[in-house]
């Protein structure tokens, strides 16, 4: 089950924030939570651009989600305030070529940035990550977001080549970056 054990942390401002997994009631908080998101940065699929998923879709989504190893969501909530958001996931779960490959997306609303909240959720789904066997994990990351590049190779990412013209953000297309990190090397699975 992707699941991670709850925990109340402290932000370097000194606010408590409750890092878990979600569940499907708070689905109704990620519909506010994206909104904000999509308003406040270009770097997210929630954009001013995209689309934000209905809440029942969502709700059924984290349902099943919650049941399976493969995938992990993370919730940061403030009080009954969603603020930040990780998602995880093996995309080849069942091949035995890919199966040790995850990857991620993470976004935290604008007030609560260098917090230290994205890096402790990734901290979180690292241990996760180690803990089914997966040894590769993966992202993208959009030209001019030097934040979430820095933070990310911090935590030990590498840029691992340019996806050309791979985002359209204003009308404009924009290169991605491909990252990764290795976990480990062999694994006894
Ligand atoms: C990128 C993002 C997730 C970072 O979240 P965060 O909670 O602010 O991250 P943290 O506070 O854990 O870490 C911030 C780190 O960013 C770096 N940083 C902070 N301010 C920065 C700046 N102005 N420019 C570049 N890097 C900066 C530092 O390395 C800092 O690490 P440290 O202070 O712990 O040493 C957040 O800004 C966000 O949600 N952005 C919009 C969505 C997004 O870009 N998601 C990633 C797409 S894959």
């Amino acid at each position: 089950m992707g699941s991670i054990n709850p925990k109340i942390i402290e932000l370097k401002n000194g606010m408590k924030i409750t890092v878990k997994a979600c569940e499907p009631p708070e689905a109704k908080l990620f519909a506010a939570f994206t909104e904000q998101v999509g308003v406040e940065t270009p770097f997210t699929r929630f954009s001013t651009t995209g689309s934000t998923p209905s809440l029942e879709k969502t709700a059924t989504e984290w349902q099943t989600e919650l049941l399976r190893p493969d995938r992990l969501q993370i919730g940061a909530f403030q009080g009954d305030r969603m603020v930040g958001y990780l998602k995880f996931k093996q995309p080849y779960p069942d091949h035995v070529g890919f199966r040790h490959v995850a990857d991620f997306g993470v976004m935290i609303l604008k007030e609560f940035w260098q917090q230290g909240l994205t890096r402790i959720m990734m901290n979180e789904m690292e241990l996760y990550a180690r803990s089914i066997g997966v040894q590769r994990i993966e992202a993208r990351v959009r030209d001019g977001n030097g934040r979430a590049m820095k933070l990310f190779e911090s935590l030990g990412f590498k840029n691992e080549g340019t996806r050309k013209g791979a985002a359209r953000i204003s009308g404009q297309m924009v290169d991605e970056f491909y990252i990764g990190k290795i976990l480990a090397e062999s694994v006894k699975n």
